[in-house]
């Protein structure tokens, strides 16, 4: 049994489809879609080992021609080499205007495919298969595509909608942890700025960084249901970001909101060296941050910020800043934000959990006394 949110767009409106062993099932979803016969499935060598066969399988059953390319796993290989590569299966292969790219994996697979797809040939179709929690709820949704530039992440991409997006969520088994807590992030995320019930339901949890305590059945009493928590956090975040993404799908306004938490994260990622710091610990050091912020212009209670750093902690997530990391250094690199317009860097700021603000009017001042209290 599948479930199925709807991301309604004016260009293009596509289904998120959630089942576990949905994989087995990714040819026969793919049927009917119009999507060509010749797949190219794009994926690493971690995933492809764990997963490879079984997509290759169902898409082959359901009577596509498929080839693969496979790139090497990791951040550092998001870039226009790869996406070279992706077009030279391409080109070998024969894929034409009416055939179909599949990526098979985390949010790297998924942008790098997205991109080659929204320029092979001017633009031919593309599904998501995420395999990572951060790509299920956020980076296979929504269309935002793209690589890194030696310069900075991301800097060089498109906008180009999937065709579908099929998450089977027994494939997060092989998940190591670290990259789970760090998909909880953006989780937690969603609760604060969209969703409250979710946010709610999360603080319920005794545990929200372990898989098998995620996925064991009929969570909160309700038997009937017959679902797990982890179903349940996939329902919830991909519905707030389809909600989010629908109403303003190229970041005119609103969208912006899903970058709660992530404007000290950018700071703290570069200033780590992309390294020692993930994306999802740094997501939630700046939702903390942010949080705290919040509080001390006196949008946000004390009390729901305590719950908010709560959760990320019972997530396995990190409410301080790194040892080393000097203030100053942070404020600048704020600067050099994607979003800063005219020298002003703009914060999203929770007013209540569900509901968040997007301002630029907040003093310096304000910001590192937050981060001094973060050491
Ligand atoms: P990732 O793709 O590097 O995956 C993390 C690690 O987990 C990798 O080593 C991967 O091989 C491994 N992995 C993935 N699924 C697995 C599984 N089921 N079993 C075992 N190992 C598995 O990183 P990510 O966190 O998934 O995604 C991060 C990327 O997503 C960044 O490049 C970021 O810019 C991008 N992103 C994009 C959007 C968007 O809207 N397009 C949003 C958020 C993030
Ligand atoms: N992850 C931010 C966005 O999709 O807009």
């Amino acid at each position: 049994m599948f479930s199925t949110i709807n991301v309604n767009l004016p260009s293009s409106s596509y289904e998120i489809a959630i089942t576990p062993g949905g994989l087995d099932k990714l040819g026969d979803c793919m049927n009917g879609l119009q999507l060509g016969k010749k797949v190219l499935l794009v994926s690493n060598p971690t995933v492809f080992e764990h997963y490879g066969k079984s997509a290759l399988n169902s898409l082959e059953a359901a009577g596509f021609d498929v080839c693969s390319c496979i790139l090497p796993d990791g951040e550092q290989y998001k870039n226009l080499k790869s996406i070279q590569k992706i077009y030279d299966t391409a080109l070998e292969n024969r894929v034409e205007r009416s055939s179909t790219m599949v990526a098979l994996g985390g949010g790297v697979i998924g942008d790098m495919t997205g991109f080659a797809a929204a320029t092979w040939l001017r633009g031919i179709k593309f599904v998501q298969v995420p395999t990572s929690l951060l790509a299920m709820v956020d980076a296979s949704v929504g269309g935002k595509t793209g690589v890194n530039h030696p310069q900075g992440k991301n800097l060089i991409g498109a906008f180009h909608q999937p065709r579908l997006v099929l998450i089977d969520p027994d494939v997060l088994k092989t998940l190591p942890e670290r990259e789970l807590r760090a998909g909880m992030a953006e989780v937690i995320k969603y609760g604060v700025i969209w969703d409250a019930d979710l946010f709610q339901e999360m603080e319920k949890c005794e545990n929200l960084h372990q898989i098998e305590y995620l996925m064991a059945p009929m969570f909160g009493g309700d038997k009937s249901l017959n679902k797990s928590l982890i179903d349940y956090i996939l329902m919830r975040s991909c519905q707030a970001k389809a909600d989010v993404v629908s109403k303003d799908e190229k970041e005119a306004g609103l969208r912006a909101i899903l970058n709660y938490g992530h404007t000290i994260a950018h700071a703290v990622e570069s200033l780590t060296g992309y390294s020692l710091v993930n994306h999802g610990e740094a997501v939630a050091i700046g939702m903390v941050a942010a949080g705290e912020i919040a509080a001390k212009l006196g949008m946000w209670q004390a009390e729901e910020v305590e719950r908010q750093n709560i959760l990320i902690e019972k997530a396995g997530l990190p409410t301080k800043l790194p040892a080393g990391l000097d203030i100053e250094e942070i404020i600048q690199a704020l600067q050099l934000d994607k979003k800063v317009k005219a020298g002003k860097v703009r914060f999203i700021l929770p007013i209540q959990i569900g509901a968040v603000r997007i301002t630029d009017e907040v003093p310096s001042d304000v910001i590192r006394e937050v981060l001094q209290e973060m050491r």
